[in-house]
């Protein structure tokens, strides 16, 4: 079978996302999976974005990665989806680009598939848990197979033990090298998963 295609959609103002997005995407290569890495566009008002800093910073140094289209969804065999945790939930840039994909959703282009979710936040218990609960409300409506990493691998533990998904509490220095491994891993694990679906499914055809 072909190597599976995996989709890494996110939103990140300040890089903390940015950089969960990039070691889940080197553990989707590592097993193997085309990639493709995509953002989605900014929605906060200029003098917002200049009032925080390294927001201003972190938009001109990722100008250059692609913005999230509805084929690089369509095109996936897996994906994982990642957002600050904002009040407690999905930042408002991730979700207004999940609101558009009701397309996709009537064309069955996004059941069936492994997906699962990465998220930061400033403090240790200040939402990661709900965030990546209310991506998972959306990936049920989709009929996607949620892939969490539970305590699947020893990284989790590393990272603070968290089963639901990745999450890295906001660091002016970036993500732990624990969260980053959890990433790691996560994206791996998708793409596993992306792999043995497809080995499944090329059975059922032959049997
Ligand atoms: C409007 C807003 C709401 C936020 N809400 C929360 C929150 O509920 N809990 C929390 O711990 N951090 C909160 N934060 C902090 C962000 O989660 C943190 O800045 C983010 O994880 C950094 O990710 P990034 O570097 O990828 O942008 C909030 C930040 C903003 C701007």
């Amino acid at each position: 079978m072909p190597d599976p295609k995996i989709t890494v959609v996110y939103y990140s103002a300040t890089g903390t996302v940015h950089a969960l997005a990039n070691a889940v995407v080197e553990g989707a290569q590592k097993a193997g999976a085309e990639t493709r890495l995509r953002k989605v566009a900014e929605l906060a008002p200029d003098e917002v974005i200049q009032s925080v800093p390294g927001w201003l910073e972190h938009a001109e140094a990722t100008h250059e990665v692609p913005l999230a289209t509805h084929d690089d969804l369509a095109w996936a065999d897996g994906f994982l989806f990642g957002a600050p945790t904002r009040f407690g939930n999905v930042a408002a840039q991730l979700r207004q680009f999940i609101d558009t994909l009701s397309p996709l959703w009537l064309d069955g282009a996004l059941s069936d598939k492994p997906v699962s979710a990465f998220t930061a936040a400033h403090n240790a218990h200040g939402g990661q848990e709900t965030t990546l609960m209310s991506f998972y409300q959306t990936f049920m409506h989709w009929g996607a197979f949620i892939v969490p990493p539970g305590y699947t691998d020893p990284s989790v533990y590393a990272a603070g033990g968290n089963p639901y998904g990745v999450s890295a509490d906001f660091a002016e220095s970036g993500p732990s090298e624990g969260a980053l491994e959890a990433a790691r891993y996560l994206g791996r694990r998708v793409a596993e998963t992306a792999r043995t679906l497809a080995l499944g499914r090329e059975r059922l055809v032959t049997a």
